[in-house]
């Protein structure tokens, strides 16, 4: 797809996808419009958490604002598209119903056509299948080191990106996986079963050919995110310690928070080559879906 990404062009002619967005974005949605537009399709898109409020909750008596039930409006939007995306975010105050994944899965329920995930409230998986293809273009070796690394934010953030980075690492079995972040910020085990952790930021580093850095708000302490300080911000004595290793990021990045400007703006950062590597990822898994429909 990255090779000539017109090579379908003519592949998606009469078929539409939608694109549900609760929660804003800007890579994923141009990324996947680009993506759709590539292999022919046409695409609709909606800013969902605005405007037009839907029910998820089975067996409720309807008198709040939400206009329509999860149910009519998967079938109805299904009646329209050959694909659906839909992009949410956990509400990072309950646990157990965030991990639940409801939105995403009442929608995979309700709705006759497939659906694709642009981030729920606990994976990102589009952004996986990119970080594993980034990955594999520069890596210098064999099983090369991959370090997810914690970094500070001002916001609280969801464990999506980086739970779907780990279980997509572990499962991939081509790298050697270790996970740092400061005590209390620990990943549900279900994504991490089988990675190095340690709390051991700079011995993480050592060695290290890629370094993937994000923020995550606490599993355990739901939600939450105490350490404002900077300590764990990637810096370029940071990355001395590795094996002139390559900075990753999802983004969007804090600039001197996350990462200082010394990182971002060296040749080892990967991060803009990495967000145009979205569109092949977004475009492998359409024609993929599509395909084999
Ligand atoms: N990386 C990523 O998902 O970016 P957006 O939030 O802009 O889509």
């Amino acid at each position: 797809m990255k090779a000539n990404p017109l090579q379908y062009a003519d592949f998606g002619k009469g078929k539409t996808a939608v694109l549900l967005f609760f929660n804003p974005s800007l890579r994923t949605r141009l990324s996947t419009e680009k993506a759709a537009y590539n292999l022919g399709m046409s695409v609709m898109t909606m800013n969902a958490a605005q405007g037009w409020k839907l029910e998820f909750e089975d067996n409720v008596v309807m008198k709040s604002d939400k206009a329509e039930h999860i149910r009519e409006a998967a079938q109805v939007i299904s009646q329209y598209a050959d694909v659906i995306g839909i992009r949410t975010f956990p509400s990072l105050t309950d646990r157990a119903k965030d991990y639940e994944d409801a939105i995403l899965y009442k929608l995979i329920k309700y709705a006759t056509v497939p659906v694709v995930s642009l981030e729920s409230a606990i994976r990102h998986p589009l952004q996986s299948l990119t970080d594993a293809l980034t990955i594999s273009e520069h890596q210098p070796r064999y099983r090369p080191k991959v370090v997810l690394t914690w970094a500070p934010h001002p916001r609280n953030l969801p464990q999506a990106v980086a739970n779907s980075f780990a279980e997509w690492m572990l499962a991939w079995d081509a790298v050697d996986l270790t996970i740092t972040h400061p005590k209390g910020y620990e990943l549900y085990k279900g994504f991490t079963a089988g990675a190095s952790i340690t709390h051991d930021q700079k011995a993480a580093f050592e060695g290290a050919d890629f370094i993937y850095a994000k923020n995550w708000s606490s599993y355990h302490d739901y939600g939450k995110n105490p350490k404002q300080d900077l300590d764990w911000m990637i810096t370029g004595d940071k990355m001395a310690l590795t094996n002139a290793g390559k900075f990753i990021h999802c983004l969007p990045v804090r600039r001197n928070v996350v990462v200082a400007d010394e990182v971002l703006n060296s040749a080892a950062s990967l991060a803009i080559e990495q967000a145009n590597n979205r569109t092949y990822a977004a475009q492998a898994v359409l024609y993929e879906l599509l395909h084999s429909k």
